[in-house]
Parts: structure tokens; sequence; C-alpha cells
């Protein structure tokens, strides 16, 4: 199966939820929830690519000179999985080292090279198990899942993420500046929507939910309530 492309019987696969959206818009604690709220399988597609520039980092490759060849067979092969919420790589939990701002700097470079995202690909769609998964990231609908039952795109205003993103930071004792933050978020937002594989975008056929305003309660009613209407139509 090529990336993009629908598998050949969608029919007999566990049904996705596909969430994507720019950084900190809030699609991880809506995926999660969702997903617990379902009983289904969740993916934290971030989660490989931030783990992928900590194994890229620790192997002294460098995401801007390394070669691409180099860089995606690392990450095809580096030892990762996810155990009861915790991120293993290497034997090392390494959970809260991959949710630093600068993991996902280096997270945002790796993820631009179209090798490396093709060899991260079977590792995502392994996920899709029954009795069904919610998968949240930057592609999940239009590359990862294509065939996803239900694909929303989460957004919000990069201030309100800014500040998102400053409290949950501060929540785990990390140290961070608003503004720096600020900073980061729209040169990711930049680096993400600009690269030429897998783009953030809104997906065809993706509802879009601007969750500004909107509490992590609401947002996650909304995409049920839309999950419902899909499965009775
Ligand atoms: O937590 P945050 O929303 O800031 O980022 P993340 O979802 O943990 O992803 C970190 C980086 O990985 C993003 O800035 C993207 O460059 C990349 N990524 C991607 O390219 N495709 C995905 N499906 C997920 C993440």
């Amino acid at each position: 199966m090529t990336a993009g492309s629908a598998p050949s019987n969608p029919a007999v696969l566990p049904p996705v939820i596909a969430i994507d959206g720019p950084s900190a818009s809030g699609k991880g604690a809506v995926a999660s929830r969702v997903a617990a709220a379902l009983g289904f399988h969740y993916l934290d597609s971030g989660a490989i690519y931030r783990a992928a520039a900590l194994a890229v980092a620790r192997a002294a490759l460098d995401p801007a000179r390394s070669g691409q060849e180099a860089l995606a067979d690392l990450v095809g092969r580096m030892p990762l999985s996810f155990s009861a919420g915790r991120v293993i790589l290497d034997a090392e939990d390494v959970t809260d080292s991959i949710r630093s701002e600068e993991c996902g700097r280096q997270a945002s470079l790796v993820a631009a090279l179209p090798l490396v995202r093709l060899a991260l690909l079977a590792r995502q769609r392994a996920f899709r198990q029954p009795p069904g998964l919610v998968a949240d990231g930057r592609d999940m609908a239009s590359v990862v899942f294509p065939d996803a039952r239900l694909k929303v795109f989460l957004t919000a205003s990069a201030e309100v993420r800014a500040e998102r993103r400053y409290k949950q930071l501060m929540d785990k004792g990390i140290h961070a500046n608003i503004a720096q933050l600020l900073q980061d978020i729209r040169h990711r937002d930049e680096r993400d929507s600009s690269r030429a594989t897998a783009p953030l975008q809104k997906a065809a056929g993706a509802y879009e939910l601007d969750t500004s305003s909107l509490t992590i309660d609401h947002a996650v009613a909304w995409v049920l309530e839309r999950y419902e209407r899909q499965q009775s139509s």
C-alpha cells in the first residue's frame, strides 16, 4: 500500500476517527477522551515524530544535514513502544522528555522529510485494531487513514494555543515564556503547513471545529455527536 492510498477493503477494517490540527489546538486531549468514551484505541502520532527526533539526536544525526536515507533507516528501526500511556524508546521511559519545546521543534524538522514519513507509516497504521481507533496528528485524515469514518480538523487562534501550551508546561513544572511560545507556535505552523509532503491542512471531507472559545468537554461532545450521526446515516 502506498502513502495516501485507501486500503483495498475498508469495510472490514476497524473504524477510525481522524483528528488533525495545528500545534496545541487541543487535539491530543480531545482525541484521547473521545477514544476513552468509545472504548477505542488511541494513536498520538505526534509522539512518534517526537520520539523519532529524540532517536535522531541520540544517534548524533542532524535532521538538516544527515542524509534522508540514514534518518529514515534509523527511525524505521527505532525500538519504540507505548504502554499504559507511557512512551518507551530503547527500554527508556521518554514520555516526559519528548514533551519539551525543543523536541517539538526537532520533530517538525524530522517530519518534513518524505522518507522519514514513509518509514513511520506502517507503525501508525498498526494501531488500527478492533473495536476502533482515534488518531491525532497532522495527516491522519489525508495520508495515514484516508478512509477514516470521521475526519475532524481542530483549530484555535495562535494566542489561545500559546496560552494552552503555557498552562500545560507550567502544570508539568516546566518553565516557559508565553511570548516565546507564541513565536514557536507560529514558526511550527508555518513549517508544518508549507512542507511539500503531508502538509498540515484540512482534508477533503473533514469537519472544522474552532476550539478557541470551547472547553475540551464541549469539543469532545461535538466529536462524539458527529460520530454518532455518521454511524446512523
Ligand atoms: O503537541 P503538538 O501539537 O505541538 O505537536 P505534536 O502533535 O506532538 O507533533 C510534533 C511535530 O511532529 C509537529 O509539529 C509536526 O511537525 C510533526 N507531526 C507530523 O508531521 N505529522 C503528524 N501526524 C504528527 C506530528
